[in-house]
């Protein structure tokens, strides 16, 4: 296929984009702002591939979007583009109604005028917290959060969509990723750095809130068969195969980097915080899809991968991310 793949420098994004160059022979554009939490490095390894065309700029966009499918002359976008940290959308939202309100719109307005397939990746958020059992596509969209609030938001207009117009739209909710790429604002990249430099492990409230946790290979290839096999106007949840209390991560980071369990500090909780994330994954299993990678394989080799790549994660710890560090932490660790 030929692919516009927005917010493909990202973690999770560019790990769809080696995949759909490596696995599927695909060719692939990427339209992506740069963000902080975007880089040209996530992708280096595929830069030099034929098929492989990188562009920047936003989503909100309309001439750079138009640009892109110009230059990419895709047969289906996959929007991974997003603000992404919940805890940056408490501090300022503003950003994250940008993208995913403003941003989904445009790319639903190209996608109309092109008649192209268009998937938008969402989340377990906008489900909110559930006490027990687990998350249908059919549940109530409940965000807790600005950032989960605007990707609702960005899933009831490609809906919209589907019903005004007819577009071939599908939505693809995941449950909490992890695995290499991760910026080091989410909880298992920023435990893993924290615990090989000696630092502070900072566990919100009591740590007995629960993810749903998938490797992001797994979720990749869920969107992949979401794309090619999913029913247009659908939505499909893909959640990993393991949930896990939050205190219970950080004590296996612990152990496996072999840091001392005293540098666990519990801090003031996050504002909202969801208490359980829990996907059900029924219906995308029905197109063929099941996860592979179970946490704690998958959490072994993220701590290796982050002990084996200082080149990817020193320059993030050493810019900006000090300043977003001791904003979010440095009170409360203090
Ligand atoms: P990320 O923050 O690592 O990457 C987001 C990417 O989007 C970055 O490359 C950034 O530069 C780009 N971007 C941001 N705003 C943009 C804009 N206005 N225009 C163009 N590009 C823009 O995020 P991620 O963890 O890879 O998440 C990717 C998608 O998956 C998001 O839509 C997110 O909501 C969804 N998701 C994430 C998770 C998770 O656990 N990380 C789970 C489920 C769903
Ligand atoms: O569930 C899917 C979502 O998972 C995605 O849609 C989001 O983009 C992604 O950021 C993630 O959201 P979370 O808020 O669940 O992820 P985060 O890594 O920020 O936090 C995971 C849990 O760990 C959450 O309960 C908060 C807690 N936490 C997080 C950090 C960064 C801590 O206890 N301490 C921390 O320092």
């Amino acid at each position: 296929m030929r692919l516009l793949v927005c917010g493909g420098a990202g973690f999770i994004g560019s790990t769809f984009v080696r995949q759909r160059l490596l696995e599927d022979g695909d060719e692939v554009t990427v339209l992506d702002k740069l963000t902080y939490a975007g880089r040209e490095e996530n992708l280096q390894d595929v830069a030099e591939r034929p098929g492989f065309r990188f562009l920047r700029g936003a989503i909100e966009d309309p001439a750079a979007v138009a640009g892109a499918i110009e230059a990419a002359r895709p047969q289906a976008i996959v929007n991974f583009a997003a603000e992404t940290h919940v805890d940056r959308s408490i501090a300022e939202p503003d950003a994250f109604v940008a993208t995913h309100a403003l941003g989904t719109y445009v790319l639903l307005e190209a996608a109309r005028e092109h008649e192209l397939r268009f998937l938008q990746v969402s989340t377990d958020e906008v489900y909110g917290s559930i006490e027990s059992g687990s998350f249908t596509e059919d549940s109530p969209l409940s965000p807790s959060s600005p950032y989960s609030a605007t990707k609702a938001g960005a899933d009831l207009l490609v809906a919209g969509y589907f019903h005004t117009y007819g577009l071939q739209a599908l939505i693809c909710r995941g449950s909490n990723n992890y695995g290499p790429y991760q910026y080091p604002e989410k909880l298992i990249p920023l435990m893993i750095l924290n615990a090989m430099h000696g630092d502070a492990l900072p566990v919100y409230g009591d740590g007995q809130q629960v993810r749903n946790w998938i490797h992001s290979t797994d979720f990749c290839r869920a969107i992949g068969h979401v794309l090619a096999h999913g029913a247009a106007g659908e939505v499909y949840n893909a959640g990993g195969p393991d949930e896990q209390p939050n205190i219970a991560i950080v004590q296996r980071i612990v152990e496996l980097i072999g840091a001392d369990p005293a540098q666990i500090e519990h801090v003031p909780d996050r504002p909202g915080h969801d208490r359980r994330y829990s996907l059900s994954s029924e219906k995308v299993r029905t197109l063929g899809w099941s996860p592979r990678v179970l946490l704690d394989e998958g959490l072994g080799e993220t701590v290796a991968w982050y002990r084996d790549n200082s080149w990817w994660w020193e320059p993030i710890r050493s810019g900006d991310y000090r300043a977003y560090y001791e904003r979010q932490y440095g009170r409360a660790l203090r």
